[in-house]
């Protein structure tokens, strides 16, 4: 039994129901709940001027520092977006695809991932989509290949949201480097569960949400910009906290700020700074080193049950290459998996589906009672 036994209690849905599903949405914890409740407080008692200046500001301060610790960055190099896509959107409108048209992207990405580059489609861009061989993997050679001096941007999702495969950034960056284009990195499935240095890596821009592996919430998520970019990109989708003296209420010009919170745009989901700290706080507490060795032996756990069970797995085996999530077909197709969710959901088994395929996604604080539990009621949905 793993000492990250004891956090099970700061995440009280873990109790009452076999929560298998962190790919999706990381759980609320007591501590998300008390900061949130602490932000009720402080709005419910002062003005904005108290509230903002005092709490408000610097309570967004530690989320930025907090998330640039978690992926090895230095926190000006951080900016708070609303979502991942806004953030990629932003990222996109920095690019004028003039001299270079090409974006090159998996069709393994997800879908949101797609639509900002094809809305740059408008733009100039010109989209290269590389297949996946097997829809499971990409082969980070053939990204590599399609790299060229047409390149604007490549768009990696590092830990891909169906098959959990992690995809190699080093062929990719290398390429990328040589023929002088961007890399942007969407890692909303990998902060918080697989390992990451930023600056090791050498991508160019990284982003996550805080909802996941993170358990912040929804409304909340951060863009990475590598310092000695920021001054060259000048995104088209902005707002008055992006400019230097928000506060000077200036209308004469636009003046970006010189770090990455040039990217951040109209006034914060406030109360999701709140929530937002306790995911953080905790997953910083744990360690991602050890939330990805705990999940490693979780995940392993569903392998050998679905093996056990003969359910065709459809993500990564090898350890070095899987991510938080394991993909286990059903028979049946489609409509009998969506019945077998509602039917685990009855049972407060809450795992999720896409197409015929469950996805188990258990996080440091379940245990294998947890996909023991699961497994049977899988077994018992399946076979009886
Ligand atoms: C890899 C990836 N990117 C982006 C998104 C969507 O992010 P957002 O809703 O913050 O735009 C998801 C949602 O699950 C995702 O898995």
């Amino acid at each position: 039994m793993s000492d990250l036994a004891r956090y099970r209690s700061e995440f009280p849905v873990v109790e009452a129901r076999t929560y298998l599903i962190s790919a999706s949405l990381g759980p609320l914890s007591t501590r998300s709940r008390r900061l949130a409740e602490e932000h009720l407080d402080l709005w419910e008692r002062l003005g904005p001027e108290e509230l903002w200046m005092e709490h408000g500001l610097p309570r967004l301060d530690e989320c930025r520092a907090r998330f640039a610790r978690l992926i090895g960055a230095e926190d000006d190099e951080i900016a708070i977006v609303p979502s991942v896509s806004s953030g990629l959107s932003s990222v996109a409108s920095c690019l004028d695809f003039a001299d270079r048209t090409k974006v090159v992207l998996s069709d393994m990405d997800f879908p949101t991932n797609h639509h900002v580059w094809r809305a740059q489609q408008r733009r100039g861009a010109k989209v290269d989509v590389v297949p996946s061989p097997d829809g499971v993997i990409v082969d980070p050679a053939e990204i590599a290949a399609r790299i060229d001096e047409q390149t604007a941007i490549v768009n990696v999702n590092r830990v891909l949201f169906e098959s959990s495969y992690i995809v190699p950034l080093d062929p990719i960056v290398t390429a990328a480097r040589r023929h002088g284009a961007l890399v942007v990195v969407d890692d909303f499935h990998g902060a918080g569960v697989v390992p990451i240095d930023v600056h090791a890596t050498g991508i160019d821009l990284y982003l996550a949400g805080a909802l996941k592996w993170l358990c912040g919430g929804q409304g909340i998520a951060f863009l990475y910009c590598r310092r000695d970019l920021i001054a060259r990109l000048e995104p088209a989708v902005v707002g008055w906290f992006g400019t230097k003296d928000p506060f000077s209420f200036d209308r004469t010009e636009l003046r970006f700020r010189d770090d990455a919170r040039r990217f951040e745009t109209g006034t914060y989901a406030l109360p999701q700074a709140w929530t937002a700290v306790g995911g953080l706080e905790i997953v910083e507490e744990v360690g991602v080193d050890r939330i990805r060795a705990r999940s490693l032996e979780l995940t392993d756990e569903v392998l050998r049950r679905a093996d056990e069970m003969d359910l065709e797995v459809r993500s990564e085996r090898t350890p070095e290459r899987r991510g938080g999530l394991v993909r286990v077909k059903v028979p049946g197709g489609e409509p009998a998996a969506g019945a077998l969710v509602a039917r685990l959901l009855e049972r407060d088994v809450v795992v999720d589906r896409r197409a015929d395929c469950l996805r188990i996604s258990p996080h440091f604080f379940n245990d294998e009672g947890d996909v023991d539990r699961c497994f049977e009621e899988l077994a018992g949905a399946l076979y009886s």
